[in-house]
């Protein structure tokens, strides 16, 4: 990575906060010395947004490193800090979510009545037999229930463990039985563009694979017909008639609190395991500190799913920690049509919006039509997580969607580090399309070379966490080995993440994705993402993924895969101009080592039901392999798509 060619991001624009937002910002820059004076006393005042019924003895316990101890000693509940306290503090009649399903049906749900929801939830699964420290699997559609669900798990001390809705049946059971979960919860079906579509089902399968299941809670959602056995309930006949009283019990700071699945695309998947009191800590702070959430009058809306790392701090434990009014919307952005996601902005007057470099590119493709016919007006901020944004999607989302004014956070985090780690603070930093600037105050990070010598301005190569944070991942659920073995071991005494990164001479951070995307072309490291900018930023392009393919003669060679803006004509001689005057715009952008041998003009690109683009498929068509396993395709047709629709040229 050392050898990364000089300034391959040519980035030059950067946008200050606006006045407003810098006047009456949550977060002033102060906060960075103030950390860097005292991290862990910037850590304690953090830890006192949240209720505590005993204060901590010790802050951080790094005795034993990699396994961390924060706030030890210290007791809290989770969903007390999420509901109770909001309502004795009068605020019961806040609208916690507005809900919108996808066929249209909607939902107002306040704090009180979560609240008495939850409770509900916490007697019913108290009833089933489940007591703290037990793991309870929850496998549902984004409906208020799955927070719900979510929130009485923390309130009885109940680890969970949600498992993506989309997963099929074997996925569902390794999670299932990696954990020894002992209830399931899921619904008869969910909707997905148009369409009901089953969970009871594949639940049903797993569970007669999965012998220490004992009880399977069933939201009735579509009304479809289920099997039943005798180890199911019926969420209504159950949860509905409990009692709406119950009282929290606090549960140590390190109490695990849920195991979440990364997806891993190869070997097994790892459960990531995050507790109770630090999670929390940071998952409120970044939310309060990126979002500059003001929760008597925003409305934020996270467009992620609850089956992910985002859904779980930024849908349920960050916004409700904060008191936070929100829009859960259950369905995909093109249903019934493409400008779904505006309608719902204009409807609930939404101010803070928070989705993925994917999506942006999507409508990007779908053209600025769509959001232009929407009244946008009420947003504010805009934010973005899952992948690096390329600086042309990061443009085209200030400018179409943020009227050009908006703020953009570009927010680097994973689902070990379990909370914002890596962005700019809103009404601070003038932000640079593409970097997500600094680490916030209180967490370090650096830029080191093979040797875990830290870069120079200017340099790039592997982005570590020089230093422990409260939200971390504690283990691996059942496996310390593979912790240390995956995140500690590659360079001593830090936090390895498996991604590239750059410093450019200001010392602002740029994601280059995981270090496997790194193709090695005569002799010189080429990041994919840089690829993929170049290629963007042109204006015939909406979306590109680039992979490196096994080359006789330069080791690897860049193979891109494009897909052309809507009104683009691709047909005959102008496809094959196109393709040429795109090869030369990327030797222009990066330079002659970085032209792509190969350029496909493609419709779709495959990939995962979390919206990352799956390389190994593309490098199986680049390589002219027979294609590999495609269970994960968010849409297996889009490979047919793909080999059928390609316009290649070399
Ligand atoms: C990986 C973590 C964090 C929630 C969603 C993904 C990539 C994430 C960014 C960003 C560049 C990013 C990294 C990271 N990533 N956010 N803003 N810029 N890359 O969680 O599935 O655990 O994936 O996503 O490669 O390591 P995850």
């Amino acid at each position: 990575m050392s050898e990364t060619l000089a300034n391959l991001l040519q980035e030059t624009r950067q946008f200050p906060p606006p006045a407003e937002l810098v006047a009456a910002a949550n977060v002033t820059a102060d906060a960075y010395d103030e950390a860097a004076d005292d991290r862990l006393a910037y850590w304690e005042r953090q830890a006192r947004r949240l209720h505590w019924s005993k204060e901590w003895d010790q802050v951080l316990d790094w005795s034993n490193p990699p396994f961390a101890k924060w706030f030890v000693g210290g007791r809290l509940n989770v969903a007390y800090n999420c509901l109770d306290r909001h309502v004795a503090a009068g605020n019961g009649d806040r609208v916690a979510i507005h809900w919108e399903g996808e066929p249209g049906d909607t939902r107002t749900i306040t704090y009180a009545d979560l609240l008495a929801m939850t409770s509900q939830a916490a007697n019913a699964l108290t009833e089933l037999g489940v007591t703290a420290g037990d793991r309870v699997a929850i496998y549902l559609p984004m409906i208020p229930e799955a927070a719900v669900a979510m929130l009485a798990c923390a309130r009885i001390g109940a680890t969970h463990s949600v498992v993506f809705g989309g997963f099929s049946a074997d996925a569902l059971t390794n999670r299932i039985q990696d954990a020894s979960a002992k209830v399931v919860i899921t619904a008869d079906g969910g909707y997905r563009r148009g369409k009901p579509s089953p969970l009871k089902a594949t639940v049903d399968e797993a569970v007669s694979r999965c012998p220490s299941i004992e009880h399977v809670l069933v939201v009735r959602r579509t009304g479809q017909e289920v099997a039943w056995s005798e180890k199911d309930v019926w969420w209504h006949e159950t949860v509905e008639t409990a009692s709406t009283e119950h009282t929290a019990e606090a549960f140590d700071a390190e109490h695990p609190l849920f195991i979440l699945y990364t997806s891993g695309t190869t070997a097994k998947p790892k459960g990531i395991l995050h507790t109770t009191g630090g999670y929390l800590t940071q998952a409120a702070y970044t939310h309060h500190a990126v979002f500059d959430l003001k929760p008597e009058t925003d409305v934020y809306w996270c467009t992620a799913d609850i089956g992910w790392v985002t859904g779980h701090s930024y849908i349920v434990y960050g916004p409700l920690a904060n008191g936070a009014t929100q829009l859960m919307y259950e369905g995909t952005p093109d249903t019934p049509h493409r400008g779904r996601f505006w309608e719902l902005v204009q409807k609930h007057k939404v101010t803070i919006l928070y989705t993925a470099p994917t999506l942006i590119r999507t409508m990007m493709k779908w053209g600025d039509d769509i959001p232009k016919g929407y009244d946008l007006s009420s947003l504010r901020l805009l934010g973005s997580v899952g992948e690096p944004i390329n600086p042309e999607a990061w443009i085209w989302y200030r400018e179409n969607i943020g009227r050009g004014e908006c703020p953009v956070v570009d927010t680097w985090w994973q689902t070990e580090t379990g909370a914002i780690m890596i962005s700019p603070l809103p009404g601070v930093t003038a932000a640079k399309p593409g970097s997500a600037m600094r680490p916030l105050p209180g967490i370090s990070a650096d830029v080191v070379d093979d040797q875990a010598e830290p870069v120079p301005n200017g340099g790039g190569g592997f982005l570590v966490l020089t230093e422990p944070w409260p939200s971390m991942l504690r283990t691996i659920w059942g496996d310390d080995q593979r912790f240390i073995d995956t995140y500690w071991s590659r360079f001593e005494g830090l936090y390895f993440a498996g991604d590239g990164a750059k410093k450019d001479d200001d010392g602002d951070l740029w994601l280059l994705g995981r270090v496997d995307d790194v193709m090695l072309v005569s002799g010189h490291n080429i990041s994919t993402t840089e690829v993929e900018s170049a290629l963007v930023s042109h204006p015939s392009v909406a979306e590109a993924a680039v992979v490196g393919a096994t080359d006789p003669t330069t080791g690897q060679a860049i193979v891109a895969f494009t897909i052309p803006r809507g009104h683009i004509d691709t047909e005959g001689d102008a496809g094959t101009a196109l393709i040429a005057e795109l090869r030369n715009h990327v030797a222009k952008t990066l330079g002659p080592i970085a032209k792509p041998r190969q350029i496909m003009l493609v419709p779709e690109l495959p990939k995962t039901r979390s919206g990352k683009i799956m390389r190994r498929l593309l490098r199986d068509v680049a390589e002219n392999r027979s294609l590999g396993d495609v269970t994960t395709l968010q849409d297996s047709s889009v490979m047919d798509l793909i080999s059928s629709g390609m316009r290649s040229g070399k």
